[in-house]
C-alpha cells in the first residue's frame, strides 16, 4: 500500500473500523495475560507472584518493546474510538443518516450505545491504576525500601505488599471491582464487534460470535473483579 492509498484507508469508515478491531483485540490479549497474572497472587502466593513480575522486569529491552506497542495500541485505539463516535454524532444532528429500530442485525444494546462513556471511564481508572501500582512505591520513579523483598535469594519488588495495601481501603476494594464490571460491558460489545469489523459478517456465525463476545467478556470481568474483593475479606491474611 503506498503512501496515499494508507491514509485514505486509516480515513475511511471502513478503514477506522478494521484498525479500532485490530488495537482492541490486541488489548483482550493484554488484559488476558493481565488477568491471568494477577490471579497467580490469589491462587500461588505473594512470592510467585513477584517473581512472576521479577521475571517480567528481567525482560529488559524486550519488555520496554512491548510496552511501547501496548501505548502505541491503548492510543490509536482511544483516537479511533472517539473519532468514529464523532462521525456518528455529526451524522446524526446533520440528519445524513435516517435512523430506523435496529432490528436484529445490528445488535445494537445498551452496551454498544455506551462504549463512549465506558471507555472514557476505562481511560481514567488506566490513569489512576498506573500511578497506583506500576508507577507507585517501590516502582520505576519511586523506590522506596519498604517495598523490597528477597525471593529464593533474589532482591526484587514486593509487588505483593502494595496490591494487598491498596485493596484493604474500600476504595479500591469496591471502586476495582465496578470498574471491571464496566469493563466487561465494554468488552461485551467490543469483541463481537471486532469480530463484525475483521469480517465475520456471516448470519449464521453471528448468535455463535455474539455469544462468544459476552461470554469472553464476563469471565475477564470476574477474573479481574475476584482479587480485589479476595483481599478485602481476608482472603490473602
Ligand atoms: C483487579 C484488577 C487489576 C489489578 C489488581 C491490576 C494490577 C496491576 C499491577 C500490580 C500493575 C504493576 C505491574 C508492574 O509494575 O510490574 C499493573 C500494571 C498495568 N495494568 Fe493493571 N491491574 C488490574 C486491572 C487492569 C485493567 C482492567 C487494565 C486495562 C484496562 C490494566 C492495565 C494495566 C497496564 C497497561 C499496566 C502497565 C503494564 C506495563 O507497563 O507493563 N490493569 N496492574
Amino acid at each position: 500500500m503506498n503512501t496515499t492509498k494508507r491514509q485514505s484507508f486509516i480515513k475511511s469508515p471502513v478503514g477506522k473500523k478494521i484498525l479500532t478491531g485490530i488495537t482492541g483485540l490486541g488489548l483482550v490479549i493484554f488484559v488476558i495475560e493481565h488477568m491471568s497474572g494477577n490471579l497467580i497472587l490469589m491462587l500461588e502466593g505473594s512470592d510467585a507472584y513477584n517473581a512472576y513480575a521479577h521475571f517480567l522486569e528481567g525482560l529488559g529491552p524486550i519488555l520496554y518493546l512491548l510496552e511501547l506497542g501496548l501505548l502505541a495500541f491503548f492510543v490509536f485505539h482511544i483516537v479511533l474510538g472517539i473519532n468514529i463516535w464523532l462521525g456518528k454524532r455529526r451524522a446524526r444532528t446533520h440528519r445524513y443518516v435516517k435512523y430506523r429500530s435496529a432490528g436484529k442485525p445490528s445488535m445494537q444494546s445498551p452496551s454498544s450505545r455506551s462504549m463512549i462513556i465506558t471507555g472514557g471511564i476505562l481511560l481514567v481508572f488506566l490513569v489512576i491504576h498506573l500511578v497506583s501500582f506500576k508507577f507507585g512505591p517501590g516502582g520505576p520513579l519511586h523506590a522506596d525500601p519498604a517495598y523490597v523483598t528477597t525471593v529464593k535469594g533474589e532482591v526484587m519488588r514486593d509487588l505483593s505488599k502494595l496490591v494487598l495495601e491498596k485493596f484493604h481501603h474500600p476504595a479500591y476494594a469496591f471502586g476495582y471491582p465496578i470498574v471491571m464490571l464496566l469493563l466487561g460491558v465494554h468488552l461485551r460489545h467490543g469483541i463481537w464487534s471486532a469480530f463484525q469489523s475483521l469480517g465475520a459478517t456471516n448470519p449464521r456465525l453471528t448468535p455463535g460470535l455474539y455469544a462468544l463476545g459476552g461470554l469472553l467478556a464476563l469471565l475477564i470481568a470476574l477474573g479481574f473483579l475476584v482479587l480485589p474483593l479476595w483481599i478485602y475479606f481476608g482472603g490473602a491474611a
